[in-house]
């Protein structure tokens, strides 16, 4: 009988050699989307791309919604050098960061209690353990007990950034907390200071979590590490705006306490503060004049009629141009 032939290596049925085919082929392909994806730089100069960064508490009055528009029209200025100014709760220096601006690059000025945790954050000086602490004991009690000890204890500790930012986030309706030389304010009012009560849902209604004093000290430790990290080297500044001198040659960004609102516990003189500086963008509850452009950022509702707006107030930003690449 004819021995039969010795098994010879065959390319086109090999499966060791498919594996690699298909192996190789993965590679090509991913190596083709990376070169396709936009990768943001990160701050620190790496390349991953960067998780928008959000404020550590609600604010009334800040520019979460809107930061990225307005931070996006801030850059394509083409300046090497930003100033938030009115910069509350930090939202548009947030999404400067995570549009690959360095924080080295950024002044903040606030005359409230976010201009202290801003220069305090700029200076790596801001004690993320101390807030951590307060809110592990936030989370350790009954939900019902957090406002009593808010109000019974944080409030009469020595103020500090940290305590301010459970003071805030405990602020009923993200009402602006203040400091005055009698104490911790809120809102407009100046009342002394109150905070949010634990909400549960009534029986029937849409809302099925409920709410408690801090609403998520988890979240809001994590936001605060991640803007504690990404911050460090801004120059953050707590100040009275009209004292400050801007350099030429920057980006200016300024949200003034409203005309008509009063509070934040100070006023700005915008104008004075910008005096002729462009390129600038102000924000106001309506459109400004001589301004070269003007957006309208939260219409007024349909059925609104003028001088009493329903649902959310107006909100502009108003618009003067520079050269690009100042
Ligand atoms: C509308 S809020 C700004 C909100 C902020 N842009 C944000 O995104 O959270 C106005 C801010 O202006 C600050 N402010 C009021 N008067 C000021 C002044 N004269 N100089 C600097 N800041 C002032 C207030 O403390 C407040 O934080």
């Amino acid at each position: 009988m004819k021995p039969a032939p010795a098994p010879s290596w065959d390319p086109k049925t090999d499966p060791d050699l498919d594996a690699l085919c298909v192996i190789i082929g993965l590679c090509f392909y991913w190596l083709i989307m990376l070169g396709c994806m936009p990768i943001r730089l990160t701050p620190n100069g790496s390349d991953i791309p960067m998780k928008p960064l959000r404020p550590i508490t609600g604010y009334q009055g800040g520019k979460r919604r809107y930061a990225r528009l307005i931070a996006e029209r801030l850059t394509a200025f083409g300046c090497g050098r930003y100033y938030d100014i009115g910069a509350g709760s930090g939202a548009v220096t947030l999404a400067l960061i995570s549009l690959g601006v360095s924080p080295k690059q950024i002044t903040m000025v606030d005359a409230g209690p976010w201009g202290w945790v801003w220069e305090t954050i700029g200076k790596g000086e801001f004690d993320t353990m101390y807030l951590e602490d307060l809110l592990q004991k936030a989370k350790a009690m009954p939900p019902q007990n957090v406002k009593a000890w808010v109000e019974s204890v944080i409030l009469h500790e020595a103020p500090s950034p940290e305590i301010f930012l459970i003071l805030q986030a405990a602020s009923f309706g993200s009402a602006p907390v203040w400091l005055s030389r009698d104490g911790w304010k809120v809102g407009e009012t100046g009342w002394r200071y109150c905070a949010r009560g634990y909400w549960e849902p009534p029986p029937g209604s849409r809302e099925k979590n409920p709410r408690g004093t801090i609403f998520s000290p988890d979240g809001m430790l994590e936001a605060a590490k991640r803007v504690e990290e990404a911050c460090i080297g801004l120059d953050g500044r707590q100040c009275r705006a009209e004292t400050l001198r801007i350099e030429g040659g920057a980006a200016v960004y300024i949200d003034p306490p409203y005309e008509g609102t009063w509070g934040y516990g100070t006023r700005m003189d915008w104008r004075a503060v910008a005096g002729t500086h462009t390129p600038l963008i102000v924000s106001e509850g309506c459109a400004l004049q001589g301004a070269d452009e003007a957006i309208e950022l939260a219409p007024r509702k349909e059925g609104a009629f003028k001088g009493k707006s329903r649902g959310r107030p107006e909100e502009w930003l108003s618009i003067w141009n520079a050269p690009v690449g100042c």
